[in-house]
C-alpha cells in the first residue's frame, strides 16, 4: 500500500507523536511520519522522533512570541516541500503559523487540542474546563486555520469527569483519549475524501453509511 509522507510539529514532550509512531507500526495505517520538526530546540519530541529513526530537525522560531518569523516558516515549508510532505500535523505545536504559510502548503495542516472545541480554546484547555466544572471533557483534532483552535472539526472525544479529579487526574484521561483519537483522524483525513462547507467537514463516507 502506498504510504503518504507526514511531517509532525511539536514543541514539547511528544506523547502524541509516540502514538502516531505506534500506529505506523501497522502496516496498513495510511501514514508515513518522514519528518519531525519543533521550533524548540531541545524539546524531547525531536528525542522521541531520533529514537524511532525518523529525521528531527529544530528551527529557530526567529523571534519570541507565539508566531514564527517569515523566514522560519519559509525554512520549515522548504523542508517540507523537499520531502514531498503530504500533510502537516500539529502535536503540542505552540505557535501559531501564518496566513501565508498555510497558503503555501498544498495539504492539510492538523491539529490536536485537549477540549470538546469550541469550548475552552487556547492554553491550559484541562484546566478551563476543571474549573469550569463541566462533567464531559474531551479531545478534538480539527484542520488549522488562521484563528486559535477555530478550524473545522474532524473528529472528537468524549471522557467523563469523576467526581474525585483533580485537573491532572482529567488532564491524564483526556490524554489517552488523545492517543486513540490523533492517529485515527489522520487515517480518515488521508484515505476518505471530504468537504469543507463553511465551518462544517463533512467526510463523504457519512452520505452513506449507517441508516
Ligand atoms: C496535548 O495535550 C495536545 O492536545 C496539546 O498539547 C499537548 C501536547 O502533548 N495541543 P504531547 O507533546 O503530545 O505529549
Amino acid at each position: 500500500m502506498h504510504r503518504s509522507a507526514i511531517a509532525v510539529l511539536a514543541s514539547g514532550r511528544g506523547s502524541n507523536l509516540k502514538s502516531i509512531l505506534e500506529a505506523m507500526k501497522d502496516p496498513a495505517w495510511p501514514a508515513e511520519v518522514a519528518l519531525v520538526l519543533s521550533d524548540v530546540q531541545k524539546a524531547p519530541a525531536l528525542g522521541v522522533a531520533r529514537e524511532a529513526g525518523i529525521e528531527a530537525i529544530a528551527i529557530d522560531p526567529d523571534r519570541k512570541g507565539p508566531r514564527l518569523s517569515s523566514n522560519a516558516e519559509t525554512t520549515i515549508l522548504a523542508a517540507l516541500a523537499e520531502r514531498a510532505i503530504r500533510c502537516l500535523v500539529l502535536a503540542g505545536f505552540m505557535r501559531i503559523l501564518s496566513r501565508s504559510f498555510l497558503r503555501s502548503f498544498e495539504g492539510p495542516v492538523l491539529n490536536i487540542h485537549p477540549s470538546l472545541l469550541p469550548a475552552f480554546p487556547g492554553l491550559d484547555a484541562q484546566g478551563q474546563a476543571f474549573r469550569h466544572g463541566v462533567r464531559v471533557a474531551g479531545a478534538t483534532v480539527h484542520l488549522v486555520d488562521e484563528g486559535i483552535d477555530t478550524g473545522p472539526i474532524v473528529a472528537q472525544s468524549a471522557v467523563t469527569v469523576h467526581a474525585n479529579d483533580d485537573r491532572d487526574a482529567l488532564a491524564n484521561r483526556i490524554l489517552e483519549a488523545e492517543h486513540r483519537l490523533y492517529p485515527e483522524a489522520i487515517r480518515k483525513v488521508l484515505t476518505v475524501p471530504y468537504v469543507v462547507e463553511g465551518r462544517r467537514l463533512r467526510f463523504h463516507e457519512e452520505e452513506t453509511s449507517r441508516s
